[in-house]
């Protein structure tokens, strides 16, 4: 008999190296006029965008419809170059714009482990170098948020801005009969800016894991983008199906528009210090530039109607500590004036922990296959440097083959309820709700924040009883690792400034798997990957589980003792750290996102989520900044919206 690891380089994103590495290639996007110097910056805007990232962008574009409104978005990263790495898929390069040096604090869940946090410093935010996957949430989710003390947050409320925010372009028919592509056209946009489609290949074990997962029988999903999404199913891309590459929130909500917007100002590159205040009243901001060279924040910039803070999960709540809206024992501690004191701002973090499980091919007996593994897959790309560059050649010529996959995935995945990952989920729940829900959260925390914390628990664990919600994910890249996602965890972290220096990286802390249950589920999850793998189509082709896991695990406790080990706790999906929550329940804003106790600034971006969703964040992102800009165009009548 004999073994051999299926295929090299079976890299999980967060395992790819920060590089510091100038981006080698040409310019292909020359400056517009609408990028500012920041000695170009004018005195006030109607409005200034903290961070131009998926919110921000999104937000910008729909603002400046009004030709009298003027928005300035200042983002802490660069425009990208248009490298490969950044626009064709099959050569995913996210490291070139990770922000750097953001470390997490010994993680108490995972052997005191420090892991580096991953988000992005660059124009369009996670979206120029995320994995593309554009996947909306289950409907469950946004109603849970809106039941949470959220007026008009439900999934009908937010289906009419997914669709207004994309155009999806259908792939070939009979492609997409072949490859099991399917989907409802009535719930998909097609006049929006966001361009969104599949690939137009598929690696041929794809096969093998699609028909394993329903021979343990997860159905075949007609349309994941439809609110419920339990099964398997083709990820949709942010894929512009005519050049097939990335469409990410700089081309579809900068790009697209600012030759007609004067009135849209970008100034890349700086860093958003504090929002400042008269009163209780947000009146603008201070910068200082991302590379810092001594200079304070001495630039600033005034706001006639609104600061937005689009900075994501880590960047907007350390600028609202920053800025004296935070936990008042926290700014205290540090010197800071207190605006408005509000415990919330910096807890609730989650994100959606990944696993990688290695596989081992292994050589079957005749008559069975004779081939340890099926190819090409993603790591013949690597490893065949004639494919490789026939694989080029053809999407350089045609847009075709498997460049047009995000490198390392593939092209299906499967979503798992609670109940189809295991079938004593009602233990898991029994579990959860005798549990204490204080266990979950840091030791000093908040008696609001607790509170909306042990709502928030009531929503997730009538989630975790729903066969119509994902708690989990599972993917094979059709190399040598499997993939499991953990969408929806119990345990809550926090991210905190650790001083009054704007370009100093706040303390993250995670807190993955503090919470015993979310070990509990993720193993569930575990073991249903494992059960795939172990079906007929999958066993053609030999794979075994590898260290550190292995069928010499049996137990709960043995599994999860590695998981403890080797889980990573980010995804880069960091959210729900100034969270839309009622102020009695640790709340950082309102349903309409503004901030409470003060006034003229609102959070549009990912922090202000309450809780994960069973997807991915971009297409939330984009679909809930649309609605945030016409609740915005209602309140101040702009571009005729009243
Ligand atoms: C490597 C990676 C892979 C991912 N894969 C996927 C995926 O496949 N599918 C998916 O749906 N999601 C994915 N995500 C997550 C998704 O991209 C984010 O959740 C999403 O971009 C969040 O949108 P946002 O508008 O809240 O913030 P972002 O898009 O993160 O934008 C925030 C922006 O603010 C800027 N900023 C921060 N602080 C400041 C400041 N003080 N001053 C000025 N600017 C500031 C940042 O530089 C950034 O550009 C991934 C993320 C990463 C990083
Ligand atoms: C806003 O800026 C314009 C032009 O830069 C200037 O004329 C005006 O006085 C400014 N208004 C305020 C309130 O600062
Ligand atoms: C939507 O995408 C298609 C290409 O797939 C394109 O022809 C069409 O113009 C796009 N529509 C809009 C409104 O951008
Ligand atoms: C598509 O599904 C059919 C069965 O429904 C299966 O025979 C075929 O192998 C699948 N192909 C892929 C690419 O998933
Ligand atoms: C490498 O790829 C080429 C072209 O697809 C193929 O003909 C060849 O067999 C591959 N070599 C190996 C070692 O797999
Ligand atoms: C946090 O700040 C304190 C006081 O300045 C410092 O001693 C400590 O090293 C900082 N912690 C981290 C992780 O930077
Ligand atoms: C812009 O302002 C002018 C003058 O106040 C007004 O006449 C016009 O209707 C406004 N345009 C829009 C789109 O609101």
């Amino acid at each position: 008999m004999r073994y051999s690891r299926c295929h090299l380089l079976g890299t999980l994103l967060p395992l790819v190296p920060f590089s510091t590495a100038a981006p080698a290639e040409s310019v292909r996007f020359p400056r517009h006029a609408t990028v500012v110097d920041h000695r170009a910056v004018a005195n006030n805007y109607t409005f200034i965008i903290a961070g131009g990232g998926i919110a921000g962008l999104t937000l910008a574009d729909r603002l400046t419809e009004d030709p009298n409104v003027t928005v300035l978005v200042i983002e802490a990263g660069p425009l990208d170059q248009g490298q490969d790495g950044i626009l064709v898929p099959g050569a995913y390069a996210p490291y070139l714009y990770f922000w750097p040096n953001l470390i997490t604090v010994p993680q108490a869940g995972l052997n005191n482990r420090t892991p580096g946090a991953i988000t992005a410093q660059v124009v369009g935010g996670g979206s120029t170098i995320n994995a593309m996957v554009f996947l909306r949430g289950d409907a469950d989710d946004y109603d849970a948020w809106g039941s949470l003390g959220n007026p008009g947050w439900s999934w009908q409320g937010l289906l009419p801005y997914f669709i207004k925010s994309e155009n999806f372009t259908a792939p070939d028919a009979s492609f997409a009969a072949t490859a099991n592509i399917s989907w409802d056209d009535s719930i998909r946009g097609h006049s929006g800016p966001v361009m969104n489609s599949y690939p137009n290949y598929f690696y041929p074990g794809s096969a093998n894991w699609w028909n394993a997962a329903l021979e343990i029988g997860l159905p075949a999903v007609k349309d994941p983008q439809a609110g419920s999404k339990e099964g398997v199913f083709w990820m949709p891309t942010d894929l512009d199906a005519t050049t097939m590459t990335r469409d990410h929130a700089r081309r579809n909500h900068y790009d697209r528009v600012k030759d007609s917007r004067p009135n849209y100002h970008l100034l890349t590159s700086n860093i958003v210090c504090q929002v400042l205040f008269m009163g209780k009243v947000a009146i603008g901001v201070s910068y200082v530039p991302t590379s810092g060279g001594g200079s304070s924040c001495t630039s600033s910039v005034y706001a006639s109607k609104e600061v937005i803070l689009a900075a994501g999960g880590f960047g907007t709540p350390k600028i609202l500590q920053l800025s004296g809206v935070g936990p008042r024992k926290l700014l205290n501690k540090l010197g800071i004036p207190v605006v408005a004191d509000l415990p919330g701002v910096g807890q609730n973090l989650q994100d959606q922990p990944t696993l990688t499980i290695p596989y081992n091919c292994e050589l079957t007996a005749p008559p069975h296959v004779v081939t340890a593994n099926v190819v090409p897959n993603y790591g013949t790309l690597l490893t065949n440097s004639t494919y490789n560059a026939e694989q080029r050649a053809l999407y350089d010529s045609f847009h075709e083959g498997a460049y047009t996959i995000v490198s390392s995935l593939s092209t299906n995945i499967g979503a798992l309820s609670l109940q189809q990952a295991t079938s004593s989920y009602k233990d898991i729940i029994a579990a959860a709700k005798a549990a204490n829900p204080a266990y979950s959260l840091p030791a000093d925390v908040d008696p609001t924040v607790l509170k909306g914390y042990k709502a928030q628990r009531a929503a997730l664990l009538n989630q975790f009883a729903s066969p119509n919600v994902g708690v989990g994910t599972v993917h094979w890249g059709t190399s040598d690792s499997a993939l499991i996602y953990h969408l929806k965890p119990l345990s809550r972290g926090t991210v905190n400034i650790n001083s009054t220096d704007p370009l100093a990286s706040p303390l993250i802390d995670f807190r993955t798997a503090t919470d015993p249950v979310d070990l509990q589920v993720y193993t569930a999850i575990f073991r249903k990957n494992r059960e795939l793998f172990a079906a007929p189509s999958m066993q053609l082709l030999g794979p075994t589980e590898a260290a550190p896991f292995g069928a010499h695990l049996t137990t709960d406790a043995e599994i999860a003792a590695v998981m403890r080990d080797q889980i990573n706790p980010t995804n880069a999906h960091q959210c729900c750290t100034a969270a839309m929550l009622p102020l009695e329940l640790g709340g950082v804003v309102s349903s309409d996102q503004k901030v409470y106790g003060v006034q003229g600034l609102r959070v549009a971006d990912i922090s202000h989520w309450p809780f994960q969703l069973s997807g991915a964040p971009m297409a939330t992102m984009y679909a809930s900044a649309e609605r945030l800009a016409d609740l915005i165009k209602k309140q101040y009548c702009l571009a005729g919206a009243c």
